[in-house]
């Protein structure tokens, strides 16, 4: 049997979604194991990364996977999305374009992911206001005509990295 779901109370999957470099791969790579790249490559296919919650007296691993945001490199999507729990779907908040994306993200959500999923809409780059195309409120409003939570990011300054991560967890615990 799988070592891994022997020590804890619950195993579940969660993943990954968003345009090509909003920084998938580096808000995973924080919260998994605190570690930002700025030289990070895209990513090719699927990779994951565990990580342990505890919620009260439970100890839950949540199993994260990451896919690349170029369409060439994906991987098969019903796969990626099977057994997915939860969703962090992520734009940048410096590139419209990333942030126009998020009907057609939320629309392959709805038709391979389970209906029930948790969906946290991610802004992330928040530290490079300067360069912001996008505005929080416009963030937050699309969250509440789709019924999501919604979090600006930044994975290279670690701000609020945690907080989008744990509130996916406990929301599906
Ligand atoms: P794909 O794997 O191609 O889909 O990209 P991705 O979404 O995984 O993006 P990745 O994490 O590789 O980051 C893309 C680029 O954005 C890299 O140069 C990162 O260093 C940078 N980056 C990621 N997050 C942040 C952030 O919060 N702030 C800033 N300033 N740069 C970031
Ligand atoms: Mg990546």
């Amino acid at each position: 049997s799988d070592p891994y779901e022997e020590e804890c109370d619950y195993l579940f999957k969660a993943v990954l979604i968003g345009d090509a470099a909003v920084g998938k791969s580096n808000l995973l790579s924080r919260f998994a194991g605190d570690d930002f790249r700025l030289d990070s490559k895209p990513t090719i296919g699927v990779e994951f990364a565990y990580r342990n919650v505890k919620i009260g007296d439970k100890l839950i691993k949540a199993q994260i996977w990451d896919t690349a945001g170029q369409e060439r490199f994906r991987a098969i999507t019903s796969s990626y999305y099977r057994g997915a729990l939860g969703a962090l779907l992520v734009y940048d908040i410096t590139r419209r374009a990333t942030f126009d994306s998020i009907k057609r993200w939320l629309r392959e959500i709805r038709e391979f992911g389970k209906s029930d999923m948790v969906v946290v809409l991610v802004g992330n780059k928040s530290d490079l206001g300067r360069s912001r195309e996008v505005s929080e409120e416009e963030g937050r409003n699309l969250a509440e005509i789709e019924d999501l939570f919604f979090m600006e990011t930044s994975a290279l300054q670690n701000f609020h990295v945690e907080e989008a991560f744990l509130h996916m967890v406990t929301r599906i615990y």
